[in-house]
């Protein structure tokens, strides 16, 4: 290690959460300042951020959360695992844009954990970003979170702890909007996972595998067990999984839910899962695709549409007479899960194998081919900063990078508040990569400048993507891959307010 290799990290270690500190601004495209101060957590400029949301009156939600151990039947399967209440997904929580929502989070878990709330535009602090918007949740210690919700839609909620997502650590946390609700009749979450926990191994004994056998490790291409997908362009997934859930269940035992026929049924489709996209479809009904992520779209037809780890995608369908399908089918698996929608007095048995090849031959929508709803769209402008996130792995040891280098929450890419940001996405690897930012809702940049509105969109492999928004919400935040292995060994940075 050179002499300036150790100064440069002496001056970093001395920073703390929340702390100020001088950085250099080499990764920019604007002139480089020396000199300048993190908007960390803490910062003033977060708090006013929060009084500029909340709203005089604005209604409290409170929540009492208990992040658990215990067994959880995933229809005809048991496993001991982690859950939020002893049941997965944990309860959804709902309140209206513009509530402020408590958590009262108790962690009796054997580790210390954290929540995040994807996809929120939220207060910094309130994040759940450990090392970097607050410290660990202990185990047998309390943490209460508190934030205005600021904008309507599908989200939901998960550890920052290592790979604590991929135990049953998750819920969807939805937020209606008072305007909705003229173009359906009733709703229905649908949360999609892939599960090994209690199986034969937990995560961490999964990710401790993926690193110690580093590149050669998964074995792509050669051993044939390996998740593969045309559509995706490569890999689609670096582990086996036992299951595959909807809404906890497997496809032997699958969940119902009671519709009318002519009903139109608004799907909120969330992706839990930790290393596996899933193609949703229900045989013979077209959906109208009305957000994604949580933002509206011009509504889109399709039969199909590919949500990938951390996504979300809502469509309304009609219901038919009887008994359908939503059929999620795992990416590159051979697997899949159901819920089925039925008419009161109507049974159905789950589906077989000839639905899923049916499905299978139809086109599949793509998220980035959606086109933000007018109110919501990010008018293109030249970029007042720029920067490049070129993806990278896995090394030796299952290392999966951004511009080369470990995730290291002290070296961030420095923006301002008010600017016009550009992050351009490249990705060297043979995977695709759902790239996820916190605390905004970025416009992708597809052809011609449309895109819908995201904080989590796929790159694939060897593909670029940009992605714009608005400095809008001073903080710390973490942009990094929501496959929660690559997360964990590496791919993730930090974008980080400067002043
Ligand atoms: Cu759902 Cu940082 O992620
Ligand atoms: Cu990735």
């Amino acid at each position: 290690m050179t002499t300036r290799r150790v100064i440069h990290r002496r001056r970093f270690l001395q920073l703390g959460v929340g702390a100020t500190a001088t950085v250099g601004l080499a990764a920019c495209s604007t002139p480089a300042r020396v000199g300048t101060t993190l908007i960390g957590p803490n910062s003033p400029e977060v708090a006013e951020a929060e009084s500029a949301r909340r709203a005089a009156g604005a209604a409290k939600e409170s929540v009492r959360l208990n992040a658990v151990t215990g067994i959880v039947d995933l229809g005809g399967v048991q496993v001991d695992t982690w859950s939020y209440g002893g049941q997965v997904p944990g309860r959804e929580i709902r309140v209206r844009r513009g509530d402020v929502l408590r958590v009262e989070l108790s962690n009796e878990l054997p580790a210390s954990t954290s929540i995040h709330w994807h996809g929120l535009a939220l207060r910094n602090d309130m994040d759940g970003v450990p090392g970097l918007t607050q410290d660990e949740i202990a185990q047998s210690s309390q943490f209460t979170y508190e934030f205005t919700v600021p904008d309507a839609g599908t989200y939901f909620f998960h550890p920052h702890s290592g790979v604590q997502l991929d135990r049953g650590l998750y819920a969807p946390l939805i937020v209606e909007d008072p305007e909705d609700g003229a173009d359906y009749d009733s709703e229905l979450v649908i949360v999609l996972d892939d599960w090994l926990d209690g199986i034969d191994r937990t995560p961490d004994e999964a990710l401790d595998e993926l690193m110690r056998n580093g590149m050669g490790g998964m074995d792509h291409g050669s051993m044939g067990g390996m998740p593969r997908s045309t559509l995706l362009g490569g890999d689609a997934g670096d582990l086996v999984y036992p299951h595959v859930l909807a809404n906890g269940r497997t496809f032997r035992d699958p969940v119902s839910a009671e519709f009318k026929a002519g009903q139109r049924v608004r799907l909120r489709l969330i992706n839990a899962a930790a290393d596996t996209a899933f193609r949703v479809g229900v045989p013979g009904v077209r959906m109208r695709v009305s957000h994604t992520d949580g933002f509206p779209v011009k509504p889109t037809e399709a039969d199909v549409v590919m949500i990938g780890m951390g996504e979300r995608v809502d469509a309304v369908v009609t219901m038919p007479d009887g008994a359908v399908p939503v059929l999620a089918i795992a990416e590159g698996r051979d697997q899949y899960a159901q819920v089925t929608l039925r008419a009161p007095t109507t049974q159905m048995t789950p589906v077989g194998p000839e639905a899923v090849a049916e499905l299978m031959k139809l086109r599949v929508l793509m998220a980035v081919e959606l086109e933000a709803a007018d109110r919501v769209a990010v008018r293109v402008k030249q970029p007042d900063v720029v920067h490049d996130l070129v993806l990278e792995g896995p090394g030796e040891r299952y290392d999966w990078t951004i511009n080369g280098k470990p995730y290291d929450p002290k070296d961030g890419l420095p923006i301002r508040q008010g600017q016009y940001v550009r992050l351009r996405m490249q990705n060297k690897t043979t995977m695709f990569h759902p790239m996820h930012l916190h605390g905004h809702t970025f416009q992708v940049r597809g052809s011609g400048d449309r895109g819908p509105r995201k904080d989590t969109a796929l790159v694939l492999p060897g593909r670029g993507l940009n992605v714009d928004f608005i400095a809008d919400n001073p903080g710390q935040w973490l942009t990094h891959c929501h496959n929660v292995y690559h997360g964990e060994a590496g791919m993730m940075a930090v974008v980080s307010y400067v002043e």
